[in-house]
């Protein structure tokens, strides 16, 4: 694997002309933010060697690099979800790639199911902290040399870009809320009662993402701000049905904001 990881970095390094220092994942229906990327050159997933290969139709991704808030950028369009059939290694590999690649910071998106009864649809939170449900865990197995066999943990959203967050949207006059993120395998969304679970367990949000990807990144030391989109509200008296069209459309209208946020915290960095 650690072959791997070096052969795609230098791979890449041969093709870049820019040095990121951040990268961005972004989420089921963000992907506005990749058009505001200038001086942009990218390279298809699948060109790229080791990179997994896409399961889902017109979900092709690709990696971007450019400038944003006038900072070197990388973002991926698309990211691999456990649900698709890859194994933690290879929902994590991009990561692994981007500690090869010098990035110091990571930005994630993701459009999640809000279960804290202050939330609505369309709002923005801040992932103060997660909850791992994922069946497997991406550092299972030999240690990386990128960080300790028992990884910290305690703060694995950094807290100075929590707190900028808020001032950013402070000044804008952008409503976010803040809350724990719940990361499960999915591909069901959750019955109400798992939602309620979920909520009483201490999570405020649900998806199918971002946790694994969280992980390594840390395990790298590279510092995480993430973001969920709330595209659906789960678990209270009245039961709703989620469907995959109402997350992307929530999120869609909701990426306006999310892109302010991302975009002048970045140049903020
Ligand atoms: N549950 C899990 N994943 C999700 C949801 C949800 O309600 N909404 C968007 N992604």
């Amino acid at each position: 694997m650690y072959e791997k990881i070096q052969e795609t970095a230098s791979w890449l390094k041969e093709r870049m002309t820019t040095t990121p220092q951040t990268a961005i994942i972004l989420g089921t229906g963000l992907g506005q933010l990749a058009s505001e990327i200038t001086d942009s050159y990218s390279f298809p997933y699948s060109e790229i060697p080791n990179f997994p290969v896409s399961t889902v139709e017109g979900h092709a991704g690709k990696l971007i690099f450019g400038k944003l808030g006038g900072k070197d950028i990388m973002a991926m369009e698309g990211r691999f979800h456990y649900y698709e059939g890859y194994n933690m290694k290879e929902v994590t590999f991009p990561e692994r790639v981007m500690y090869e690649l010098g990035i110091k910071t990571l930005f994630v998106s993701n459009a999640a199911g809000g279960m804290n009864p202050e939330f609505k649809i369309g709002d923005l939170m801040v992932i103060d902290d997660h909850i791992n449900f994922f069946p497997e865990h991406p550092l299972r197995g030999k240690n990386f040399p990128t960080g300790p066999r028992f990884p910290d943990m305690h703060e694995a959203y950094n807290k100075a870009l929590r707190d900028e967050a808020d001032l950013i949207a402070r000044e804008k006059g952008i409503r976010i809320v803040h809350g724990t993120y719940v990361g499960v395998q999915g591909p069901t969304f959750e019955t109400p009662k798992e939602y309620r679970m979920y909520h009483i367990l201490g999570g405020d949000a649900v998806g199918m993402s971002t946790v694994p990807e969280v992980i390594v990144a840390c395990h790298c030391g590279i510092k995480v701000f993430g973001i969920s989109v709330i595209t659906d509200l789960g678990g209270f008296d009245n039961p709703v049905k989620v469907s995959h069209e109402e997350v992307q459309e929530a999120a869609n209208d909701a990426q306006p904001l999310m892109t302010e946020i991302m975009r002048e915290m970045i140049k903020r960095s």
